[in-house]
C-alpha cells in the first residue's frame, strides 16, 4: 500500500506519522511546494522509526508528482488553515484553486487512486474534486465526520465522567461550526442511550462544544488543529488498506440518500478496499432530518462560490 499525503504542514505530517505508526502501509510520500520542507519532515519522521517500531518508508518531495506515482490512496491537506475568528468557509478563495491543481496532478500519476480530502471548506473541496476529476463517487472521500465524531466522543466522555472506550456516537452533516449534526439521540454508553445519564442541559453542552470543536482549538492554538485530524485520516486510510468494511461518517457524494443529491456532505459510509463501498441510511428523527437539510443548505451556499 502506497499512500501520498499532499501538504507537509502540521495536518499532513500528523497523517504521515500516524499512518506510519500503525505500520500497515509500505510507503508514505509527503509532498509540499515549500522547497525541502516535505523532505525534512519525512527525514525527521524516519528517524523515529527505530524508536517507534515501524517499517513504513516515508519519503518527501518538493512538488515532484512523479514520486507519487501509483499511490493507492492520496490525501489532500493542501491550502491554508483558518486563523482564530475565521470560518472554514472563508478559506474557499485560496484553497479551491490549490485543491483543483493538486487533485489533477495526483490523478495524472495515480489513475486508480482513492482520494481523501481534508482541505477546508472540506465538503465543498470534496465536491470540487468530484467535478475536477469526474471519478466515481466511491473513490472520493471527505474527512470530517470521522474527526467530528472523535471530538463528540471526547465531549461525551467528559460529560459522562466515563472513559472514551465506554462511549459511542456519530456526527453527520457538514463539517462546519453551524452545520454539524451530532446525533446525540443515538449516542450510547455501553449500548445505553446517553439520555439515561445526562440532563438535557448536559446534552446540549456536548452538542454545542462538538460543533465548535475546531474553532475552540483554533482559538487556543492560533491555527487549526492537527493531531485529531491526522489520526482521523490514518484510521480512514487503514480501513481502506486493510479492507476493514468499517463505518465512518464521511463527506460523500449523495444521490438521493437522506433526500439529498449532487452534494458532498457527512453521512455514514462503509470504508473498504474500494473506498466508499456503501452509504448507510439510518433512521433520523424529524428534528435530525431538519438539521441535516439546513446543513445541506449551508454547504450548497459554499459550493455556489466555486
Ligand atoms: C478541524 C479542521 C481540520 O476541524 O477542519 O480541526
Amino acid at each position: 500500500m502506497k499512500v501520498t499525503v499532499v501538504g507537509a504542514g502540521a495536518v499532513g505530517a500528523s497523517c504521515a506519522e500516524y499512518i506510519a505508526m500503525k505500520n500497515f502501509a509500505s510507503e508514505v510520500v509527503l509532498l509540499d511546494i515549500k522547497e525541502g520542507y516535505a523532505e525534512g519532515k519525512a527525514m525527521d519522521l524516519m528517524q523515529t522509526a527505530s524508536l517507534m517500531g515501524f517499517d513504513t518508508k516515508i519519503t518527501g518531495s518538493t512538488n515532484d508528482y512523479s514520486k507519487t506515482a501509483n499511490s493507492d490512496v492520496v490525501v489532500i491537506t493542501s491550502g491554508i488553515p483558518r486563523k482564530p475568528g475565521m470560518t472554514r468557509e472563508e478559506l474557499i478563495g485560496i484553497n479551491a484553486g490549490i485543491v483543483k491543481t493538486v487533485a489533477t496532478n495526483l490523478l495524472e500519476h495515480s489513475p486508480n487512486t482513492i482520494f481523501i480530502v481534508v482541505s477546508n471548506p472540506m465538503d465543498t473541496m470534496t465536491y470540487l474534486v468530484h467535478k475536477a476529476t469526474g471519478l466515481p463517487k466511491n473513490r472520493i472521500i471527505g474527512m470530517g465526520g470521522a474527526l467530528d465524531s472523535a471530538r463528540f466522543k471526547y465531549r461525551l466522555a467528559e460529560a459522562l465522567g466515563a472513559p472514551i472506550s465506554d462511549v459511542d456516537g456519530m456526527v453527520i452533516g457538514g463539517h462546519s461550526d453551524v452545520g454539524m449534526v451530532p446525533l446525540i439521540g443515538h449516542a450510547t454508553r455501553n449500548s445505553v442511550k446517553v439520555s439515561e445519564f445526562l440532563s438535557e442541559e448536559q446534552m446540549s453542552w456536548v452538542v454545542e462544544e462538538t460543533k465548535v470543536g475546531g474553532a475552540t482549538l483554533t482559538k487556543l492554538l492560533g491555527t487549526s488543529a492537527w493531531y485529531a485530524p491526522g489520526a482521523a485520516v490514518s484510521s480512514m486510510v487503514q480501513a481502506i488498506a486493510c479492507d476493514q468494511k468499517k463505518m465512518f461518517p464521511c463527506s460523500t457524494m449523495l444521490d438521493g440518500e437522506y433526500g439529498l443529491s449532487d452534494i458532498c456532505i457527512g453521512a455514514p459510509v462503509i470504508l473498504g478496499k474500494d473506498g466508499i463501498e456503501k452509504i448507510v441510511e439510518i433512521e433520523l428523527s424529524d428534528a435530525e432530518k431538519a438539521k441535516m437539510a439546513e446543513s445541506a443548505d449551508g454547504v450548497r451556499k459554499t459550493n455556489a462560490l466555486l
